[in-house]
């Protein structure tokens, strides 16, 4: 009813279903927020939202719809009184957007643009925006820009990457149309990785995982045979390249870090970016040794060429962060590995059911 709707106030989680969007409803629920998710479920499943109600002992109310859904998404706009969105909702596989890139521009860019237009029909000002470190390309080409400051110039070198490049741009014109009304966070995530520590959600991939510690979680739990590790003749300490890991409930919590920010510290409306990252770089061996020390299991990998578009170093200098936004990372890579693995042996098949369909359906 009107009056409900009125009454309560709700954070706006678009792509809510999926690995990052996930842990930061736990989050905003244990800080008192109540949060709507939209999801399309392309890359996710429904069991992550039953789960996260499990988790927080807290209804969650659920819209599966496709951002680019004009109608479907103004229904969310009517139903529920918005006070802010954060806004996960995209495709990420780089290699894929390199064989697909149309859809990667149409899903993103588009379902942005949707979002937004409801975001000023709706009178919704507040956005929190998930970006990316692959804006800044390859940023050793400005060697004295490692750990990487936001000031850094962009350069993305895949459409995906293009897509956080033109929702940023984006964004700033559109604060730049109405500086009193807009107030926009744009998070720059570094390498998320890792899992709720209550093994209740977490990563969950389709089919072969792209990124290095679900691979790694899938070769302990018997699903894939061994590691490949893309180069080893790299100019860093082993040899692989460096990247700044960050645990995913850190990175959860910098969301709410930047809602705050955003309701305390933007009365004139704002639009900016940071850095979440935690300012430490570890190679591949290194983490594979972390993961290995945190599973006890000694994991087979065998070094193959370079990957496409890798590049060598990718840290975060989270300074702004740290000083604006009050928030750094507290967990290292150790823990996020503990936490992984037990999310990786609670659910050896993610969100799928554990058992006979689930191996012989992949
Ligand atoms: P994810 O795929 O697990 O989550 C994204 C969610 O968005 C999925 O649940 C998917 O079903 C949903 N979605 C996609 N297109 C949609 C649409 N048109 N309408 C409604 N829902 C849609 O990915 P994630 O790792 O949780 O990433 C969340 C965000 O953070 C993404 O925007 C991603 O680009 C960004 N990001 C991720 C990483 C990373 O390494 N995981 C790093 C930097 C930035
Ligand atoms: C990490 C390191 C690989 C897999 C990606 C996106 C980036 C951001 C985060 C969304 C690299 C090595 C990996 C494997 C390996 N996502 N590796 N064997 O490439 O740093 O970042 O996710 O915005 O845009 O590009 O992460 O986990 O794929 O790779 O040796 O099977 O592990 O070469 O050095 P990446 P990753």
């Amino acid at each position: 009813t009107q009056s409900e709707k009125t009454s309560k106030k709700y954070v706006l989680v678009t792509g809510g279903a999926g690995y990052i969007g996930s842990h930061t409803v736990a989050e905003l629920i244990e800080n008192g927020y109540e949060c709507v998710v939209v999801d399309n479920l392309c890359n996710s499943s429904y069991e992550s939202v039953a789960r996260l109600q499990l988790l927080t002992d807290h209804y969650i109310p659920f819209c599966e719809v496709d951002l680019c859904d004009r109608e479907g998404l103004a229904k969310v706009f009517e139903e529920y009184n918005i006070d802010s969105v954060i806004h996960f909702a995209g495709l990420k596989a780089v290699g894929e957007s390199t064989q697909i890139p149309l859809r990667y521009f149409h899903n993103n860019i588009l379902g942005t643009l949707v979002l937004l237009e409801l975001m000023e029909q709706y009178n919704v000002s507040k956005l929190v925006f998930s970006s990316s470190a692959t804006v800044y390309g390859d940023a050793t080409r400005f060697p004295n820009m490692i750990p990487i400051p936001e000031e850094c110039p962009l350069g993305p070198t895949n459409p995906y990457g293009h897509t956080k490049f033109t929702i940023e741009k984006i964004l700033n014109d559109l604060y730049l149309s109405n500086k009193s009304m807009w107030k926009f966070a744009i998070l720059r995530y570094f390498n998320p990785i890792g899992a709720h520590p209550s093994g209740l959600i977490g990563e969950d991939p389709l089919g072969i995982p792209n990124n290095l510690l679900p691979y790694m979680a899938q070769v302990a739990v018997g699903r894939r045979e061994k590691l490949y590790v893309f180069g080893d003749d790299y100019e860093t300490r082993d040899g692989t390249p460096i990247r700044d890991y960050i645990h995913v409930v850190d990175l959860a919590k910098g969301h709410i870090a930047a809602l705050k920010y955003l309701d305390h510290n933007a009365s004139e409306g704002i639009c900016r970016e940071w850095n979440l990252g935690s300012g430490t770089g570890s190679t591949v061996f290194e983490v594979h040794r972390a993961f290995c020390n945190a599973s006890g299991k000694d994991i087979p990998y065998e070094v193959t060429g370079r990957r496409a578009g890798d590049v060598v170093n990718l840290t975060a200098k989270p300074d702004r962060a740290e000083r604006e936004l009050k928030w750094h990372t507290e967990l290292d890579v150790g823990m996020a590995c503990s936490d992984l693995w037990k999310w990786a042996t609670g659910n050896p098949y993610g969100y799928q059911l554990k058992g006979v369909e689930a191996k012989f359906g992949e």
